[in-house]
């Protein structure tokens, strides 16, 4: 089959792999019809995970149609949500591998589970205990080959597996697998209260879903932060307030829009790539080249200043390693929370479900690029470089070149 395949720092090809196969009892093998680049993707394609080798298959947004099934679900003994899997169902893959058993995914924290990260030592090695199991992301969270790809297999099927109802396009709903939980589960875990202001800094796509969910469950106001026009633009449409880091300053106008209060809670949906301006941005960057620190916290250093007394900082923005001069004191002395975490994409797929279908929200606005997979290399750079007006790709396997 074809597949994109991370060759090295800003490189990617598409190649001929071996197909998937049944390994495990409880495997399913899909047929991938629609897969997304995600903003994730991107701190692999720039080379800032080390746990990459090359040709190692990426892609962890993807959905499509079940051709194969391990034994388990032959002998009828493991169900779907209740129901049989079958060949030819139509599915999405949330990018989180969970067991369904353990003490995480009994608690509903699914991208915590213990069972799916085979390469746990890793990560227990950096961060005391690992995450789950992720596709397409790097040997750190297991290895597993991702779905910018013709088919992938997807262990613990009889939990990830999400079949979608008749009537929905691709469009409408393969964004399940990552961005519309994640930017909902940020929003979510802003704590808000009816008519609350949220900032927002980062209008890609997750901050795109993180602005319309904090909207559904409750914001009056969203106040959305990035300097690409098109991206403010689309913030915009999506009934947030807009500002321009590159022609204010962001903390005092924050101030001036909330009457001195500051914003009820603040979200970083950038993460550890945030563009840094003046000498801080300068700062960040040398640290970063010297490996004095891995990540580039400045968006997480100004939302911890400008969030207000007592409010919600939520993190869904990616960071792997170590920061450095966060304002632990504004922190402590403000009183403020801070949520975080890999999304927990299967506790949310049927309220989101729901919502689409209600006509709340049609997750399809985000897309700027569809292109076949064979095109995925010009994706990277495209979205990578903001160029082309890019916001969000979709990869279509099996379309002519
Ligand atoms: N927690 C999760 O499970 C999860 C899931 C998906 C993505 N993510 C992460 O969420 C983040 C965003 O993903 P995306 O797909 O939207 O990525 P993206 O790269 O398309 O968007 C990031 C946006 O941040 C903006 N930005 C950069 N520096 C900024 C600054 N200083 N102030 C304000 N805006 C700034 C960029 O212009 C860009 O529009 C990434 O870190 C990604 O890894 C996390
Ligand atoms: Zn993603
Ligand atoms: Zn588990």
């Amino acid at each position: 089959m074809k597949a994109v395949c991370w060759q090295g720092t800003n490189k990617v090809e598409v190649e001929t792999v071996p197909d998937p196969k049944i390994i495990n009892p409880r495997d399913a093998i899909v047929k991938i019809t629609s897969t997304a680049i995600c903003g994730s993707d991107l701190h692999l394609y720039n080379g800032y995970n080390p746990a990459m080798k090359p040709g190692d298959i990426l892609g962890h947004e993807f959905m499509g149609e079940i051709v194969e099934l391990g034994s388990a679900f032959k002998n009828g003994n493991i169900h779907n949500k209740g129901k049989d899997l079958a060949i030819g169902d139509r599915v999405v893959v949330p990018f989180t591998i969970s067991c369904g058993s353990c003490f995480f995914c009994n608690r509903d924290l699914w991208s915590l589970c213990d069972n799916s990260n085979p390469n746990a030592w890793m990560a227990e090695k950096m961060m005391g205990h690992s995450p789950s199991g992720l596709f397409g992301y790097s040997h750190l969270t297991g290895g597993y080959a991702g779905g910018q790809a013709e088919y992938a297999r997807v262990p613990f099927a009889d939990v990830g597996l999400f079949k979608i109802p008749d009537g929905l396009a691709d469009e409408q709903v393969l964004f399940f697998t990552d961005i519309f939980p994640t930017g909902y589960m940020a929003a979510e875990n802003c704590d808000i209260q009816p008519g609350d202001t949220v900032a927002i800094w980062g209008c890609g796509p997750v901050g795109q879903f993180a602005i319309r969910s904090a909207f559904m469950l409750g914001a009056g106001r969203v106040i959305a932060i990035d300097r690409v026009p098109e991206r403010l633009q689309m913030a915009k449409d999506g009934g947030a307030e807009i500002l321009n880091y590159e022609e204010i300053e962001v903390g005092e106008a924050l101030k001036e829009m909330t009457g001195g209060m500051g914003p009820d809670s603040v979200m970083d949906a950038v993460g550890m790539e945030a563009h840094g301006m003046g000498l801080e941005g300068f700062y960040d960057k040398a640290m970063q080249a010297v490996r004095l620190e891995t990540d580039r916290p400045n968006v997480l250093r100004q939302a911890i200043v400008a969030c207000r007394k007592g409010g919600t900082v939520s993190v869904p923005g990616v960071y792997t390693g170590f920061v450095d001069k966060i304002p632990m004191g504004a922190f402590m002395n403000k009183g403020l929370t801070m949520k975080t975490g890999q999304t927990h994409v299967h506790r949310y797929l049927e309220r989101l479900l729901e919502r689409v279908q209600n006509g709340d929200i049609d997750p399809s606005f985000v897309i700027t690029h569809r292109l076949p997979l064979e095109q995925a290399p010009h994706g990277y750079e495209i979205f990578k470089d903001k160029k082309d007006n890019c916001i969000k790709i979709v990869l279509k396997p099996g379309q002519a070149a």
